[in-house]
């Protein structure tokens, strides 16, 4: 039987919709907009347009918008000097450097100015170990949202078998948290672990983060399964896609007839992303202002 198809773009429709009522609300006992700020340094064209989608849905949801743009041969200390003045801005409560930045400039250096409690990208070391301690903090969007959804379709995932592939500190590595967090038996795969097709198999729940075009096949996955797909490859050109067809880590046509649901590459995680940034942006600013969020309102 073919799986459901976990409709991502849907799913960040109505998150972007509930952080809009949350979005008025503080507004009215605040007195202020909630606000996030956008720093981009250069001008990679994916980076611009991540920027500019950023912007328009930050202001489609009744947020104030700051976006700052910088040359490409910016000083790192001007660029940390900016962080800093945002850090103790009361008009900025998620403060995002888009990444990557020029190879002048030390990413982490960049993340590690940036105040915790502003780290709405959820990059920060501080917001990774919040994470894995337990305590109240930011959650890099990615992964949140790949939970959100998976959470949507499962409900409880206590005593699940989750398998991540990847380890990155952006998504494997947090995806692996909060799935242990749920109470999942997580297993971290990645491009040293043995018998990957059988670690796979085992899994109620697998999320693929690993930058391999169409990587799991249909006879990794065990039939039922949740499959969610973080990849994002273009494969070579063809005179029919002559970008380049986009395409995740699964093989979604194999995939797609094993798994109990899938999400979808374009229109399952990636629209996401920008979503879970919002929601973590109306967070921050109540988490700022003192005022109440009841735990789960969003
Ligand atoms: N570049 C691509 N995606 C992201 C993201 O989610 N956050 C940041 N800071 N940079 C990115």
């Amino acid at each position: 039987m073919a799986a459901e198809i976990i409709d991502g773009k849907a799913f960040a429709e109505g998150l972007r919709e509930r952080v809009g009522k949350l979005a008025a609300s503080f507004e009215k006992e605040a007195g202020r907009k909630a606000g996030l700020a956008v720093v981009l340094v250069g001008e990679d064209p994916a980076s611009q347009i991540y920027v500019r989608n950023k912007g328009k849905q930050t202001v489609a949801c009744g947020m104030a918008s700051f976006e700052h743009v910088l040359p490409v041969d910016t000083p790192e200390a001007d660029l940390l000097a900016l962080v800093e003045k945002l850090n103790t801005d009361p008009a900025v409560d998620g403060i995002l450097v888009q990444l990557p930045l020029p190879d002048h400039m030390d990413e982490q250096k960049v993340i590690a100015t940036i105040n915790p409690d502003k780290d709405v990208d959820g990059f920060h070391v501080i917001s990774a170990g919040r994470l894995a301690v337990g305590q109240k903090g930011f959650v890099a969007c990615t992964p949140l949202g790949c939970l959100m959804l998976l959470k949507d379709r499962l409900g409880e995932l206590s005593g699940l078998d989750a398998v991540v592939i990847g380890r990155s500190n952006i998504v494997g590595k947090p995806m692996a948290q909060l799935l242990l967090k749920e109470s999942c038996t997580v297993t971290i795969a990645h491009s040293r672990t043995r018998n990957l097709p059988e670690v796979v198999r085992r899994a109620d729940i697998v999320v693929a983060a690993v930058g391999r075009p169409e990587m799991v096949k249909g006879d990794w996955v065990k039939p039922g399964a949740t499959v969610i797909d973080v990849g994002m490859n273009r494969l070579p050109p063809t005179e029919e896609k002559p970008k380049g067809k986009l395409v995740g880590d699964v093989d979604f046509a194999e995939v797609s007839q094993v798994a109990g649901a899938i999400t979808p590459v374009p229109g399952g995680v990636g629209p996401m992303t920008i979503a879970v940034l919002l929601r973590n942006t109306i967070v921050a600013a109540h988490r700022n202002a003192g005022i109440e969020l009841a735990e789960g309102a969003i």
